[in-house]
C-alpha cells in the first residue's frame, strides 16, 4: 500500500482532527504554532491538496516563521528547495507533481535527504508514494471559498501526534 493512501483501520481515534482557515491569516497563525513545536525540527510533513488550495502558501508562512528572509522560490521546477534556518534548521521544501523520473530518488539525493536530520515538507507525496517514508504529519486542505480552508489533519507517529497536540489541534 501507498505510504499516503492511510491504513484506517490502524489510526487511533485521537490521531485526526479538521480545522478551518477562515483566511490567510489563519493559514500563517497556524503555521507560527507549527513552528513553535520542537517536533517539527525532523518532521516530514505530507501535504494533500489540489492545485490552488494552498500547499505552498502554507509553506511559505512556515518558513517565515521559522526565520527564513527573502524570497522563497517554490520549488515547482527543482522538485526540491533546500533552506537554512537561523538556528541551523535544514528545511526541505518538495514538490513532486513533475516527478516521474525514479532514478531521480537516488541520483538526486533525495533518498539521503529523507534519511537525514532536518524538517521535510512535500507536495503532491502522492507522486512519490512507495519512497517517501511515512508522514508524520499529513495535511489535506481544501478550498472552500477564495479565502477560507478546510484542513484535515492526520498523525501517523508519536511526533506527528506529538506535533498535532502542540497546535491545539
Ligand atoms: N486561507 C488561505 N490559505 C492559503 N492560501 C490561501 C488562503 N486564502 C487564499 N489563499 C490563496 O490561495 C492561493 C493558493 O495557492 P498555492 O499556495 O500556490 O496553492 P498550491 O500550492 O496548493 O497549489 C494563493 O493565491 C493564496 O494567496
Ligand atoms: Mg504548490
Amino acid at each position: 500500500m501507498a505510504d499516503d493512501h492511510l491504513p484506517i483501520v490502524e489510526i487511533p481515534k485521537n490521531a485526526g482532527r479538521t480545522l478551518h482557515w477562515r483566511s490567510e491569516d489563519d493559514t500563517a497563525a497556524f503555521a507560527r504554532a507549527l513552528a513553535a513545536s520542537p517536533a517539527l525540527r525532523d518532521a516530514f510533513i505530507a501535504l494533500h491538496g489540489d492545485l490552488g488550495a494552498g500547499k505552498t502558501t502554507f509553506v511559505r508562512h512556515l518558513l517565515r516563521a521559522l526565520g527564513i528572509q527573502g524570497r522563497i522560490k517554490s520549488p515547482t521546477y527543482a522538485v526540491v528547495e533546500p533552506h537554512e534556518a537561523p538556528d541551523g534548521l535544514a528545511i526541505f521544501h518538495f514538490d513532486f507533481y513533475r516527478f516521474n523520473d525514479p532514478r531521480e530518488w537516488d541520483d538526486a539525493g533525495f533518498r539521503d535527504i529523507f534519511a537525514g536530520p532536518g524538517l521535510k515538507l512535500a507536495e503532491w507525496p502522492e507522486n512519490a508514494a512507495g519512497r517517501t517514508p511515512t508522514a508524520d504529519l499529513a495535511i489535506k486542505i481544501e478550498a472552500m471559498t477564495d479565502d477560507t480552508r478546510s484542513v484535515a489533519l492526520l498523525a501517523n507517529t508519536p511526533r506527528g501526534s506529538d506535533l498535532l497536540a502542540r497546535v491545539g489541534a
